[in-house]
């Protein structure tokens, strides 16, 4: 076989059978197929497209470039989430002790934060004794006793994505459809996910920009899950500002324990409902997303999933005190208001300029080896939709012996006001099929 007859052959649009996808795959993980020809492949799939089939082989070869999470030893049905992309996105640490307390195990392996999205394991480490570090057997122990734990990223998970995605991101094709769908899905399969639910987000501040290429997004998303023998659904939500008003770590955590006090923003315990309804029905707790979405919301109201919640923290070493007393967190010692400078209805809000900001007092990393200040971040106080007078307070920024100009002009640019009142969306589809 010759890479140049597979780059021909996609070239004029015909369908790639397994081996010679296979064949590609492997050759550019294992470096016999140069980055030049990759590139050039991957220009011709950005043109050309690919069929179902080619989606699902694709997918899988990524997956299985590298090491594979075996989590055959965890009773019941693993179900995974995965989001494209949120700033100030707390709904994982909502959903895992929240679904976890209907029964459905969260075998979380999650990552750190780089640049301006926030990363789970980094929040959690805002918990004073919270340890990440546990071994695979305790990990496995933990999710068959208590439902729930989460554990940093080890191995060398699909190897292929790492190179392809750095190619493509210097070669104009990112943004093709069934390159991005076999760069998720990859993942989540080669996490060992049994099933997988995606929340894919729409609007100025995510990857896709409208509901129509979000739509096609998540249906390929889900047909190759289905193909591939793991159940898939997708919700597409809005992003037409950063969920809940917290955004950086201890912040979060904070937002995240209201949330399961039955307390927290409307919209990321919506959110939160949606997402964790297709969990319970995936991972068989419930006969339909309605029956879930009923059970989880007494789980947030009965006071259930924030006692998950404690045991999780508890048997992962933190102090689950923090749930009573968020002055048990890293604290920040300066803050700074920012007030509107125009009045109208909020329309937007730049979730990526507010994430930069975040970034900016200390909240995430500008490169991977940069330290992070779990007490950093911002909070909101409008969102879009709301009445805003000149000089009503927006956003409260909070940082150690930051200079704060930089998040105030960056909070200004994400603000756009309108003269009427709008009325956001969340939740603009469910896709189960
Ligand atoms: N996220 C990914 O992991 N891969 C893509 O290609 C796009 C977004
Ligand atoms: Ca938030």
């Amino acid at each position: 076989m010759r890479m140049v007859d597979l780059i021909i052959k996609k070239q004029e649009g015909k369908e790639l059978t397994k081996e010679e996808i296979r064949f590609l795959i492997e050759g550019y993980t294992d470096g016999s197929v140069p980055d030049y020809q990759m590139s050039a492949f991957a220009m011709a799939v950005y043109f050309q497209d690919m069929t179902d089939r080619e989606r699902v082989e694709f997918t899988m070869a990524i997956a299985e470039s590298g090491d594979q999470i075996d989590l055959s030893e965890i009773d019941g049905i693993k179900v995974d989430k995965h989001s494209t992309g949120g700033v100030g996105d707390t709904t994982t640490l909502v959903l895992a002790p929240l679904v976890a307390s209907l029964g459905v195990p969260v075998a979380k392996m999650s990552g750190r934060g780089l640049g301006h999205t926030g990363g789970t394991l980094d929040k959690l480490e805002s918990i004073p004794g919270f340890k990440i570090e546990i071994s695979e057997e305790d990990f496995i122990e933990l999710v068959n006793k208590n439902k729930v734990a989460v554990i940093g990223q080890s191995g060398d998970l699909c190897p292929a994505d790492k190179k392809l995605y750095a190619l493509r991101d210097v070669t104009g094709t990112v943004n093709s459809l069934p390159l991005i769908a076999g760069s998720i899905m990859s993942k989540k399969i080669a996490a060992g996910a049994d099933a997988i639910v995606l929340d894919v987000k729409v609007g100025a501040g995510a990857f896709m920009k409208s509901i129509e290429d979000a739509e096609e997004l998540a249906h390929a998303m889900v047909a190759i899950g289905n193909l591939a023998g793991r159940n898939t659904m997708a919700i597409i939500s809005d992003m037409s500002q950063p969920l809940g008003y917290a955004v950086g770590n201890t912040l979060e955590i904070e937002e995240a324990i209201e949330t399961l006090k039955g307390q927290g923003p409307a919209d990321l315990e919506e959110l939160c409902l949606e997402l964790g309804a297709q969990m319970v029905y995936l991972g068989e707790k419930a006969t339909s997303l309605e029956e879930a979405r009923e059970l989880l919301k007494e789980k947030l109201h009965n006071g259930e999933a924030l006692e998950k919640f404690k045991e999780f923290i508890a048997a992962q070493y933190g102090n689950p005190e923090v749930v009573n007393d968020y002055s048990l967190m890293p604290q920040a010692k300066d803050k700074k208001e920012v007030y509107a400078e125009e009045s109208g209805y909020v329309a937007e809000i730049d979730a990526d300029a507010i994430g930069v900001a975040a970034m900016s007092l200390g909240a995430g990393r500008a490169t991977k080896e940069s330290e992070i200040d779990l007490a950093a971040g911002l909070m909101l106080h409008k969102k879009v939709g709301e009445k805003v007078a000149k000089g009503d307070l927006l956003v409260t920024l909070y940082a150690n012996d930051k200079d704060f100009s930089e998040a105030e002009s960056l909070v200004h640019q994400a603000y756009k006001f309108s003269s009427t009142s709008v009325e956001p969306t969340l939740i603009h589809e469910t896709i189960t099929e």
